[in-house]
């Protein structure tokens, strides 16, 4: 593949120099270039997930096992993969998963995430641990309604504002995070040294002088440190470091009453992020959530778990009739975006397959990785003999791979 570096990529102001993409066919092409653009610290804390990483390499690699079934001589025209996640519409059942520091792969990388999706008709989530703000996104979007992912923080009142917040930004659905009382351990995050911004060590300095293209995207941004935090929470101690913000803020009490509590406060869509057990699913249904996420956090959380594709069929199972069930973690193409469907995933998700994208070529990027996702996803499903992904069901698989 032929790319040049110095290509210029869309920024938050719309920059008119939109790159020609159309040789970027895959998700991998888009992490190549990622990792040749964006920091390393910043490309590791994407690409890695906790201790062996074995859950990581999991989410991706279980999906290979999984066979579809070749159908042939069926009528493939009139395709459609519209579908609904929660009641509201989208265009194929495909959301941008909430990232931690996505303004840190590039300038303004929540805002162009945003923009991308709603131009393409998918709902982008915003972490709570992101750099642009939520009244930043709400502002470049023109209140297009977008989701909030929320973590349980001790400090309750702020928890309670910022969920006033996400109202007043008009967030049409809360992703609320199970999953990350504790934090799982990266080593590479430990060994780079990981701050946002980063640290002006000898190291740090000599890396980013290889990144001219995001240094100057950086310059031309005030947004480079937690938007959602910072002037906004007290007692702020070394926020710069995502894992000591982590052990000094995230709640480790939190609970199943804490879930009815943040319910109650939010009154609109709720979503539960971070379900692997079957028992955990039965009281996320019980809870009254409109939404369950199977989710290890893309292997980021407990190394040694199951993969997110793996745990999905038991508990599509269990509650899929009571709560709409969908899935994220190792969503690399079109076709996973498939087998996910047809075993039970209302929606899925992508987190990496986003971030690759925008640290690569910004809002160019990720407007190319949802045109290279939902592409695969028609075709792939016109050749298992379906024209409307809400007619794809677990008998496009072969029995006995999944
Ligand atoms: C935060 O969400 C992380 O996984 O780093």
């Amino acid at each position: 593949m032929i790319m040049n570096d110095c290509e210029k990529e869309t920024n938050a102001e719309g920059n008119p120099h939109v790159p020609d993409l159309s040789k970027i066919t895959t998700i991998e092409d888009l992490r190549v270039i990622a990792k040749r653009r964006v920091p390393r610290m910043f490309y590791d804390y994407a690409d890695s997930g906790s201790w062996t990483e074995g859950t990581y390499r999991a989410n991706e690699s279980d999906f290979q096992k999984i066979k579809l079934r070749q159908r042939v001589a069926v009528n493939m025209q009139g395709r459609s993969t519209a579908t609904t996640m929660i009641g509201q519409p989208v265009s194929m059942p495909v959301a941008i998963a909430p990232t931690g520091m996505t303004g840190m792969q590039h300038a303004d990388g929540e805002i162009l995430g945003a923009k991308a999706a709603k131009a393409f008709g998918v709902p982008f989530t915003l972490s709570t641990m992101s750099i642009c703000s939520l009244e930043d996104i709400a502002e470049s979007t023109d209140r297009h309604p977008f989701w909030f992912q929320l973590y349980v923080m001790k400090d309750r009142d702020f928890i309670e504002r910022l969920i006033e917040r996400a109202k007043a930004a008009n967030c049409s659905a809360l992703q609320l995070t199970l999953d990350l009382q504790v934090l799982g351990q990266r080593h590479k995050d430990i060994k780079n040294g990981l701050t946002a911004p980063p640290k002006p060590t000898l190291a740090n300095l000599i890396n980013l002088a290889t990144k001219p293209g995001w240094c100057m995207g950086m310059l031309g941004t005030k947004r480079r440190s937690f938007g959602n935090i910072v002037g906004h929470a007290k007692n702020v101690g070394d926020l710069s470091s995502l894992s000591s913000w982590t052990a000094e803020q995230f709640d480790p009490t939190l609970s199943w009453a804490d879930v009815e509590w943040i319910k109650k406060l939010w009154g609109g869509k709720l979503i539960l992020k971070g379900i692997m057990d079957v028992e955990d699913a039965r009281l996320a249904a019980s809870s009254g959530a409109d939404a369950l996420i199977v989710s290890n956090h893309g292997g980021r959380q407990l190394d040694g778990a199951q993969s997110s594709i793996e745990a999905l069929p038991a508990i599509a199972e269990a509650v899929g009739t009571e709560i709409e069930v969908w899935m994220d973690g190792g969503i690399r193409s079109g076709q996973d975006v498939l087998k996910a469907r047809a075993l039970g995933a209302r929606g899925t998700m992508i987190g990496r397959s986003f971030l690759y994208a925008l640290g690569a070529y910004g809002e160019a990027g990720v407007t190319r990785a949802l045109e290279i996702l939902h592409r695969e996803l028609d075709i792939t499903m016109a050749f298992c003999g379906r024209t409307q992904i809400d007619q794809v069901d677990s008998s496009i698989l072969l029995p006995g791979t999944f």
